[in-house]
Formats: structure tokens, C-alpha cells, sequence
């Protein structure tokens, strides 16, 4: 408690501190610019991440060290040691060079978890250039609106992509997202599909990675960018149908990423890391790509489903790999314990010492089963909550730094620098055990930057509630022994499986078919993904509730977005509840969702008159068949 309130006291003397962990080309002038809400961390001085993941390690012990590990779902390996992957990056850096990639340009990225992933954003950073990586899960459409956005010239994806045993034909989507991105030049794609499976190359645009590398030279002198140089764009659901760009710089963001990870997950030199999460979500950016590599950890990375070919496929690999920390999500976790303890208790799980889950609340109960059953009770679990915008764990106990007793549900405390609070509708502090809008009253050097071409949104999203203070979007409470609880979203962001997803993204899409002129998506609990979508929508006339319309809608929204998008239910309905403003109310769509009855109307915001939203309900409940 002492070292995170001392931290406090002066944040820009803690953290430049702190930035001594990385390495500084030229030594900056002021530790915090803040020109509020936009802040310049480490002004004036200069960085490259590239160079603090791997050139820093060349000259160390660690030069030998396997830096990752990679498996994938047919149990395919490759190593890379930290000099391995220096070359591979040194080349590829080459090749986008010759491809005129250089400081200021955005590099787009679709790739499946494969090694040339963190080799491509790590080359791309090399040069100075921003990634911009798009889940390979995405839809074609949702790669083109992301590139339309960034305005890339190149985009790095593969031929194929691997799911449950079977290829995905990743560059068929990536080819008809780029017919809708006139700036895009080149393509670079690597093989890695069934051999002798050729696919389409389209001449002058398209170049194979391993033909690029060829030609490339052996090794590229780091870009020296300022500290605010973009790293990365990352989009992210918000509440309106386009999505956020998250923009990340690279001083700052690169000092909280390894010093986060020092206080979280305590590695030790003979550590095996492995973060579950896809490299497409801020979690793998942050904690298998530039925190574990700056820290000079052995990763281990895989290209697959937890539960194939078998349930107990990541037990087998924590035992064959002797994991020491592992990362994880509520929702895989969820899954295993519906198997049971038989796959888990076949392997030897002796290697863990560390536990850590992300992305979404963790129930008492899961945190509880895994602590047991695949901790032995023996591996402290690291709850830790952060997002997209803030580059990395914000709230989480911290074993490498002060670690305080667990409490099961709980992400305990705030790091050390960050200054977390929950406050009422007017920004005041509640009272310790009352629910509360989560907020962070000091920048912190792993903040976003701005939303890509939109710094307007930044302020008004994040810094236009509470003047000068960010607002996270989430509920929490804070107990009265000073511990958060994390209670979910308080705005129309729906987290499915863990993955963060925009109602009105939904909904816009929903509404792009011919044939749906109004929709509505509430997220309701699910027991394993969390939360689970539920869409209700108004037919144009001339269309019918039919079972085929429904099919046409889910696949509309799998096409627009991509499958993790797609409503677990659909209600054709004849109309929706509104205010009189013509707000959709969520409220009364997630009682008839969920068959809960809608509770007290009558403290509703500017509603309708209750016995009008009373009837609304009534036939709404009617239509869908409900008692
Ligand atoms: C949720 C993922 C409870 C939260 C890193 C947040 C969590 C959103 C936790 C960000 C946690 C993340 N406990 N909720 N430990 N971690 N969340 O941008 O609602 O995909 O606002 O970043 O996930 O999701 P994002």
C-alpha cells in the first residue's frame, strides 16, 4: 500500500524512474507533457521498440535465450531464440523498406497466430511505422472499413489460417477487403496452407513473405522516433457503429508495458510465459508481443483452439512446455470446468507458479476452481483489469511488486502510478461498498494517445464526463478494505467470450440488410461466454418472420462483422420500446430477453408513460412466445 500511495505523490518522478527500464536513444526533456486530455510522456526523448524487445538483449546472456516457443493446432514447432528473431525481423524490416514502408505509415496486418505475426509488427516498428492489426476472425468487411480508416499502403496476411483442424482461407477475405481499398499497393502473404494448395496472386500487388525475405538485407539501423511516435492502432468497439482507433505511442507505452508486467507477473529468468489470447486483441499486443520481449522472457505461443483435437490440449501443453506463468480468460476457463477435472488431472501441471485471467469479470466460483484445481493451491492468481485504451493491467495484485492477500472476484488494487476511484454521476467519490463509475484521475504513461483521426471523440468519450478525469466505461465498487471489484460495462459494450463488441456495431449492421428496418441488440448473462447476444428487430414491410430471414440476418451480421458477432437469439418484433426522445430502451429488451419482467418502471428516464411501456411488453413477450 505504501509503494503504490508513495507512487502517487509524484507521479512523473515514479515513472520516470520507471522509464529507465527500457533503453532511451536520446534522454527526454520533460517526463509528462499534459496538455489535458492529450498527453506527451517523455517528451524529447527518443526510443524505438524494436530495439528495446530485441537489439537490447544481443549483448546480454539473453542473446541465446529462446525468446518464443510456437506450437500449432498440428503440433508443428519452431523456436526462435532472441538473435533468431532479431534476424527475421532485421529482414522482414528490409523488405517493407523496399516496399517504401517508413515513419508515418500505418502497416496493416490479418494474420493468424503465427510467428511472422510479432516478426511483422516488430519489423513494422522497426522502420518507425504504426501496426495496425486486424483480428483474423474479422469479415472482410470489417478488415476493409479498418484499412479504409488507416489509409495503409501494405497489408501483411497469410494464404491460410487454422481453425479446429482445418485451413481458413484467410487471403480469399483479405482479397475482397482490399478490392475495397484503393490504397493499398502491396500485399505481402505468408505461406503457411497444405502444401501443393496454390492460391490466387494477383500480379504487381501480391508478393509472397518468403520471396520478399530473398531479397532483403540482413540488417536495418532502428528509426530513432520520439517518444510519441505511433506505435500502433488498434480498433476497438465503442458506442456508436464505427469503431474506435485506439492509437498508441511508443515511449510511454513501451516503459508501462514492461514495468506492468515486472509487478504482475514476477518473472523469473527461468520463466515459460504463455498468454492465451490472440495477438489481434490488445492483450496479445501488449503481453505476448512487446511487455514479454522487453522484459526478455521465454514465451510460448499457440496457433489453436483450447479444446482440439482433444479438452485437454492446453493441460498438455503447459505440461510439455513446463509453463511456469499462464494467462488466460474467464470464458476458456468457464469451459474447462464444465468438463471437469479428469483432462486437467492427466497432466502434470507442476511447472505453473502463476495464474493470471483477463478480459472480463472472473466469478468468485471460477476463480476459485481455478485456483484449486489448476493452481494445486499453490499459484497466486493475478486478476487483472485493464482495456484497450489503457495499454496494459491497470487494476491487478501485483506478486513482483507488493502482493496483498487475494480475494476471489477481486483485481485487488491499482498499480503502483495509477490512481483509480469510483465516483457517482456528478464525479464525486462514493462511499467504500456502493457501485460507482470507474475512473482514473492521473494519466499514466501506457494511456492511449488520441482516436485515430479523431481527437474530437477522445475528448468527448473518454474526458468529457468528469473534466480532467478518464473514464473507463465500467462499474466497480471499491470495498472497504480498498479493494476494486469489477462489475462490467456501464455503456452499450457487450463483452462476448471476452471479446469487446459495440451494440450499435450490431445493430448498423443489422440495419445495412434490405430487408430489417430497425434493430436493437442487449446483452444478456451467458453461464459461458458471459455475456451472449440478443438481437430484436423490425422487419420492412413485405417481409416475414420466417426462419429463412433469420438465417439471412446472422449471416448478414457474419459478413459485416465476423462470427463472434453473431445474436445467440433473434426476435422478429413489431416494435421496439422507446423513450419519448426515441431512445431504445435496453432495460425493458433485456427483461423480455432474459424472461425476468421489467421491474420498476417508473424511475425510467424521460419514458413513455409506464402503462404504455407495460403494453409494449406485454406484445413484445406475446410475439416472441413467451409466457
Ligand atoms: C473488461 C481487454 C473485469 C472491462 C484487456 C473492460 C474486465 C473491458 C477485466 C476492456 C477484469 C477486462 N475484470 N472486467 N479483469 N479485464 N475487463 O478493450 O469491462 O478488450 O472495460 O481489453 O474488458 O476490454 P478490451
Amino acid at each position: 500500500m505504501d509503494y503504490r500511495n508513495k507512487s502517487l505523490e509524484d507521479i512523473e518522478k515514479f515513472w520516470a524512474e520507471e522509464a529507465k527500464g527500457i533503453p532511451w536513444f536520446k534522454h527526454w526533456e520533460k517526463t509528462l507533457v499534459w496538455d489535458e486530455p492529450f498527453a506527451k510522456w517523455f517528451q524529447g526523448g527518443t526510443t524505438n521498440a524494436s530495439y528495446a524487445c530485441l537489439d537490447v538483449h544481443l549483448a546480454t546472456e539473453k542473446k541465446n535465450q529462446v525468446a518464443y516457443y510456437w506450437e500449432d493446432e498440428f503440433g508443428n514447432t519452431r523456436t526462435y531464440s532472441y538473435l533468431q528473431l532479431h534476424a527475421e525481423v532485421n529482414k522482414f524490416a528490409s523488405a517493407l523498406k523496399k516496399l517504401g514502408v517508413k515513419k508515418g505509415d500505418i502497416v496493416m496486418m490479418y494474420l493468424p497466430m503465427i510467428p511472422e505475426l510479432p516478426i511483422a509488427m516488430l519489423a513494422t516498428t522497426r522502420l518507425g511505422a504504426a501496426h495496425s492489426i486486424v483480428f483474423s476472425g474479422f469479415s472482410s468487411q470489417a478488415l476493409a472499413d479498418r484499412i479504409i480508416d488507416t489509409e495503409a499502403k501494405v497489408l501483411v496476411t497469410a494464404d491460410f489460417g487454422l481453425r479446429r483442424g482445418k485451413y481458413i482461407d484467410l487471403k480469399t477475405i483479405a482479397d475482397a477487403a482490399v478490392k475495397l481499398c484503393p490504397t493499398i499497393k502491396n500485399v505481402v502473404v505468408v505461406k503457411r496452407g497444405p502444401a501443393g494448395q496454390e492460391i490466387k496472386m494477383e500480379p504487381g500487388r501480391d508478393v509472397y513473405y518468403h520471396d520478399v525475405l530473398k531479397t532483403a538485407d540482413t540488417y536495418v539501423e532502428c528509426e530513432q522516433v520520439e517518444a510519441s511516435n505511433p506505435l500502433y492502432v488498434l480498433y476497438t468497439s465503442g458506442t456508436t457503429g464505427k469503431p474506435k482507433g485506439i492509437v498508441h505511442c511508443t515511449g510511454g507505452y513501451m516503459v508501462y508495458a514492461k514495468s506492468t508486467f515486472k509487478w504482475v507477473f514476477n518473472p523469473a529468468p527461468d520463466s515459460i510465459y504463455w498468454c492465451t489470447a490472440d495477438i489481434g486483441w490488445v492483450t496479445g499486443h501488449t503481453y505476448i508481443v512487446y511487455a514479454p520481449l522487453a522484459a526478455g522472457v521465454t514465451s510460448f505461443m499457440f496457433e489453436g483452439s483450447p479444446d482440439y483435437p482433444g479438452i485437454d490440449r492446453w493441460w498438455e501443453l503447459i505440461a510439455k512446455y513446463k509453463i511456469s506463468i499462464f494467462y488466460t480468460s474467464p470464458t476458456a476457463l468457464r469451459m474447462f470446468m464444465k468438463f471437469g477435472a479428469a483432462p486437467i488431472l492427466k497432466h502434470d501441471l507442476s511447472s505453473l507458479k502463476l495464474l493470471g485471467s483477463v478480459g472480463e469479470p472472473i466469478n468468485p466460483e471460477v476463480w476459485t476452481w481455478y485456483f484449486e484445481t489448476i493452481g494445486k493451491n499453490r499459484c497466486p492468481i493475478v486478476d487483472t483489469w485493464w482495456q484497450t485504451e489503457t495499454g496494459g493491467i491497470l487494476i491487478s495484485p501485483a506478486p513482483g511488486g507488493e502482493l496483498v492477500p487475494l480475494k476471489p472476484g477481486s483485481a485487488t488494487m491499482p498499480l503502483p502510478g495509477i490512481d483509480a476511484a469510483v465516483v457517482d454521476d456528478t464525479g464525486k467519490e462514493v462511499e467504500n461498498g456502493t457501485r460507482g463509475f470507474l475512473v482514473i484521475r492521473k494519466p499514466w504513461p501506457g494511456m492511449l494517445m488520441t482516436i485515430h483521426k479523431d481527437p474530437e471523440r477522445y475528448k468527448q468519450v473518454y474526458w468529457s464526463r468528469f473534466k480532467g478525469i478518464y473514464l473507463a466505461g465500467d462499474y466497480a465498487i471499491k470495498d472497504t478494505d480498498g479493494y476494486f471489484w469489477l462489475l462490467g460495462r456501464a455503456d452499450e459494450t457487450l463483452k462476448v467470450a471476452g471479446h469487446r463488441l459495440g451494440t450499435a456495431e450490431i445493430e448498423s449492421a443489422a440495419v445495412s440488410m434490405p430487408f430489417v428496418a430497425e434493430a436493437a441488440v442487449v446483452g444478456v448473462p451467458d453461464p459461458m461466454k458471459g455475456e451472449e447476444i440478443v438481437l430484436f428487430a423490425i422487419l420492412r414491410q413485405g417481409n416475414e418472420p420466417t426462419e429463412e430471414n433469420r438465417k439471412k440476418l446472422s449471416a448478414g451480421i457474419r459478413t459485416l462483422i465476423g462470427p463472434i458477432a453473431v445474436p445467440k437469439e433473434i426476435h422478429f418484433v413489431g416494435k421496439l420500446p422507446k423513450t419519448r426522445s426515441g431512445k431504445i430502451m435496453r432495460r425493458i429488451l433485456k427483461a423480455l430477453a432474459t424472461n425476468t419482467g421489467i421491474g420498476d418502471v417508473t424511475t425510467l428516464e424521460d419514458a413513455t408513460s409506464v402503462a404504455e411501456i407495460q403494453k409494449t411488453y406485454e406484445e413484445m413477450k406475446a410475439q416472441m412466445g413467451k409466457k
